[in-house]
């Protein structure tokens, strides 16, 4: 799709993502009881403002670490291929690790991920997306633990980017094209 114009309106407010978040850090809570270490794996770049609201509600041991898988580049639709960006920096093998992803979408990233991860035998493997677009799944995966369900839209900000754009809205948007 061509850069036009276009306005974002709000799908998801500021306080109703924060209000999910409150009742997600329980349930991981309650998930990842008695750990020593839990390692929080961020997928750059677009869960960065959810995991950092996240992490900030857990009443657990934490590690963050940060993972890059390549995305969709400027374009709306999604690509088959996976490619690891970035790696982690420590080692999982044997650790408590919560990945954390913006949107499932058709799911080729969710799945690619969390095979890599699994293969470095982490003791336990659990996974959260903000967002999830169900109608979209093209391959056989549900994160553990979803805030909202959503349509297929192309939505924006709280670190979800439109052409690297709008990561710094504090709600989620739709994206909605307008004639010049
Ligand atoms: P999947 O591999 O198709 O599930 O794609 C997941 C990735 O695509 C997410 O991590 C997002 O970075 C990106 N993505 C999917 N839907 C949207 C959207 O509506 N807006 C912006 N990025 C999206
Ligand atoms: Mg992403």
């Amino acid at each position: 799709m061509s850069q036009s114009n276009y306005v974002v309106d709000t799908l998801i407010s500021a306080k109703s993502i924060a209000a999910r978040i409150e009742d997600l850090a329980k349930e991981i809570e309650l998930e990842f009881k008695g750990t020593d270490k839990l390692i929080v794996v961020g997928l750059l770049r677009g869960s960065f403002v959810f995991i950092a609201d996240l992490v900030r509600e857990l009443n657990l041991p934490v590690e963050v670490d940060f993972l890059e898988a390549s995305s969709y580049g400027d374009e709306m639709v999604s690509s088959k291929e996976v490619r690891i960006l970035k790696d982690l920096r420590g080692a999982i093998e044997g650790k408590d690790v919560l990945l954390v992803e913006d949107i499932v979408d058709t799911g080729f990233t969710l799945h690619h991920v969390t095979n890599l991860l699994w293969s470095r035998s982490p003791a336990k493997l659990k996974t959260i997306a903000l967002l999830d677009k169900p109608s979209r799944r093209e391959t056989e995966i549900k994160a553990d633990w979803t805030g909202f369900e959503i349509p297929d839209e192309f939505v924006v900000g709280y670190g979800i980017d439109y052409a690297q754009r709008n990561r710094n809205l504090s709600f989620i948007g739709k994206v909605r094209f307008v004639e010049q």
